[in-house]
């Protein structure tokens, strides 16, 4: 997408702090001296079979690209395709209801939306939040001696892929779901008050593309210790047996030369690391002297399957794995 809009003519605004070109989680507009607004969209077929999840993973997806810049959603509008005719509208109205209880918990406003007749179904929401013209997060504030967290355990992308394929069982398929359904907010919460100072969450490019973005966008190199990073358990055993979504194949060709594996790392465990996320975690970038307090923070709220992942060192803009 960034290449396509780069042939564009550049928008020059002053107040747009935040556009397309920093490969960002959201666009940021500021509007007075202490007040900005983070804008994004995102929606996508079904993952998952249920349509009340599906709703829920959706909309806690879409808001995510406000918490991973340090905003607060406050008003959302639905986006829906929906086949009509051939659909029973009560599948459509559990999405939405799936939806519309992610938008409440976010503590933000559901202002209404558009929906078209579509051959496949697709949810999401357009959400905007608010944030303070100086202190919103984005990738390119990692620093070196910084601490990195990873806030929800990998593996998504592999078991929503064996959902498709009747692999997953259904404590897994709902251990996933719940894990995709949960907001980023109290990360974002905890990463505001300790004042972080970089983010983004893990989506389609999974961990090492997106840590690879953030230490691009930072200027430094982002150094993950693998035997530190959660992952969902079934996902490796998913791995092993073979299961691979092609997307996490692309992922690997497309960040390999600027991610260095250093010693043995087990092939299965990297394939995790390279693995599509949807409503992944948040990968944030803590000073070291606040790296405690953090981690402290984040149990507080709740944020139970977080762990610390490795730091940030001066020197090529590349990821090292070890
Ligand atoms: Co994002
Ligand atoms: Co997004």
């Amino acid at each position: 997408m960034a290449e396509i809009l780069a042939v564009l003519p550049k928008i020059q605004d002053p107040n747009l702090l935040v556009g397309f070109e920093k490969s960002s989680d959201a666009a940021v507009y500021q509007l007075t001296k202490d007040l900005a607004l983070v804008f994004t969209v995102d929606f996508f077929t079904p993952i998952v079979d249920d349509p009340y999840w599906f709703g829920q993973i959706a909309a806690a997806n879409s808001l995510s690209d406000v918490y991973a810049m340090g905003g607060r959603p406050l008003l959302a509008l639905n986006i829906v395709c929906f086949p009509k005719k051939e659909l029973d509208k009560g599948i459509l109205k559990e999405i939405l209801r799936g939806g519309l209880q992610k938008v409440l918990e976010a503590q933000a406003v559901l202002g209404g939306g558009h929906s078209i007749d579509d051959r496949e179904i697709k949810y999401g929401l357009s959400v905007v939040g608010t944030v303070h013209p100086k202190r919103y997060i984005t990738n390119a504030g990692a620093r070196p001696g910084d601490r990195l967290f990873l806030t929800k355990p990998l593996g998504l992308g592999i078991i929503t892929t064996a959902i498709k394929g009747n692999m997953a069982s259904d404590s897994l398929i709902r251990r996933a779901m719940e894990i995709m359904a949960q907001l980023n907010q109290k990360a974002a919460e905890a990463m505001v008050e300790i004042g972080a100072h970089a983010a983004t969450d893990i989506t389609g490019f999974g961990l090492l593309g997106h840590a690879l973005e953030m230490a691009e966008a930072s200027g430094v190199e982002l150094h993950i210790l693998a035997h530190k990073v959660p992952f969902i358990k079934e996902a490796l055993d998913l791995v092993k047996m073979g299961l691979v979504p092609e997307g996490d194949y692309e992922n690997l060709r497309f960040c390999e030369k600027k991610i260095k594996v250093e010693g043995n790392i087990d092939e299965s465990l990297l394939t995790i690391f390279y693995d599509a996320q949807t409503s992944g975690g948040l990968l944030i970038s803590v000073p070291e002297e606040k790296a405690r307090s953090f981690w402290e923070k984040l149990l507080e709220k709740g944020v139970f399957e977080a762990a610390e992942i490795g730091f940030v060192r001066k020197g090529p803009a590349r990821v090292v794995v070890s």
